[in-house]
């Protein structure tokens, strides 16, 4: 390791059970360049639990959806909480991660449940492009169509995606001994909650047919919805998810919501142990970069603008000139011609 890379591991811990199981995510550091057609390519992140190896072994044509999941995620959450203090930009040190996501946050509880999500809406994908030998289109639905269509096409395989998808991202929570059991429990509701929010994502998409698009004939097929779209309902269950603690209900152990705790957790909301900073400063003990040179929107009044992104701090102006295409004209035939303009613009960071 380089002395970098060392200094990173000390300040990066994985508490037991809270963070391991979701360092698959770090596959998009060398999981692209890899052909996964020979087993011995299951052993290249060596945080792969041996149960994830086993199942990358035997189900290798599953691996490029893994590692297209593992992009997807990092991407995602970070486009869909770019708006917020906490904006996920450190899902990019995966499979090493801050204390931000290694200590059962509710930041941590949304990675888990996005990862999960993302995974088995990769392969589900995947299985109805023909990208996987072993699995093909969803299933016709058991629903008799409506009177204007038909089931046809090509649905997405949501079904062998959830099996498998489930499979490999449950297996390091299931199959640690260390840890504790709350964070267990944590982790495993979390990925079901991530899942059930893509099972709710599922739509019916249709295309039609007949001469000149009258639609005299439609074909349609259940269809995932995109994963940023999976990802902002997320988002909503992140702003409302729920403090737990794990005790004796009756005769066995349950989550159950810390200030209220008459009634077990909901399998729709995303629960976490420990509270999180409020992420105006930085400070890297609890995993918060601060606010500080992050721009801010004047005139938002959400969670972007200036105010709740500073933190009261207030924040600096300055004017950027930015290029754009301008005052384009199409030449028949085919090719289009733009100006160059500049523009002025304000931009605002915090202070
Ligand atoms: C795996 O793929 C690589 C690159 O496509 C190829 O060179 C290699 O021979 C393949 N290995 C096997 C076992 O098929
Ligand atoms: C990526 O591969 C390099 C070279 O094989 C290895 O040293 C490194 O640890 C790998 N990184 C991860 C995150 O697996
Ligand atoms: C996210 O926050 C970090 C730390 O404050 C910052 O460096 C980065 O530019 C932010 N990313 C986006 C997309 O705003
Ligand atoms: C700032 O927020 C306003 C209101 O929400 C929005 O219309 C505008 O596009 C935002 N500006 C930028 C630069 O994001």
């Amino acid at each position: 390791m380089s002395p970098v890379v060392l200094r990173l591991a000390l300040l990066f811990i994985c508490y037991p059970g809270l963070c391991s199981a979701i360092q698959w995510l770090g596959l998009t550091i060398n999981g692209s360049s890899v052909a996964w057609n020979e087993s011995e390519h299951c052993r290249l992140l060596d945080r792969l639990v041996p149960d994830q190896i086993q199942l990358c072994k035997r189900n290798l044509e599953l691996m490029h959806s893994v590692v297209n999941a593992a992009k997807q995620t990092k991407l995602i959450c970070q486009l869909t909480f770019s708006d917020m203090r906490w904006n996920c930009s450190s899902i990019e040190n995966a499979p090493y991660f801050t204390p931000d996501l290694a200590k059962g946050t509710r930041e941590s509880a949304v990675v888990y449940a996005l990862a999960s999500a993302a995974l088995s809406h990769s392969i589900a994908r995947a299985c109805a492009a023909g990208d996987i030998p072993t699995c093909s289109c969803g299933s016709t639905p058991a629903e008799v169509p409506g009177p204007s269509f038909r089931w046809g096409g090509c649905g997405d395989n949501l079904r062998y995606g959830l099996q498998m998808g489930s499979a490999f991202v449950d297996a390091p929570i299931k199959s640690s001994r260390s840890g504790m059991q709350t964070a267990k429990f944590m982790n495993l509701h979390n990925n079901a909650v991530g899942r059930q929010v893509l099972i709710d994502s599922l739509e019916t998409k249709c295309k039609c047919h007949g001469v000149s698009g009258s639609c005299s004939v439609k074909t349609c097929w259940k269809g995932l919805q995109d994963l940023s779209g999976i990802a902002s309902e997320l988002k909503s269950k992140y702003l409302a998810a729920t403090k737990v603690i794990h005790r004796q209900i009756g005769t066995r152990k349950q989550l159950v919501p810390k200030e209220l705790d008459i009634r077990p957790v909901r399998d729709s909301e995303l629960v976490y142990v420990n509270s999180s900073p409020d992420y105006c400063t930085s400070n890297p003990k609890l995993g918060s970069c601060g606010t500080q040179d992050r721009l801010c929107n004047k005139t938002s009044v959400g969670s972007d603008s200036c105010n709740l992104m500073c933190c009261g701090r207030g924040y600096n102006a300055y004017t950027e000139t930015v290029v754009e295409r301008c005052q384009c004209k199409y030449f028949w035939c085919c090719y289009v011609v733009c100006k160059k303009c500049e523009r002025t613009v304000e931009r605002y960071v915090c202070k």
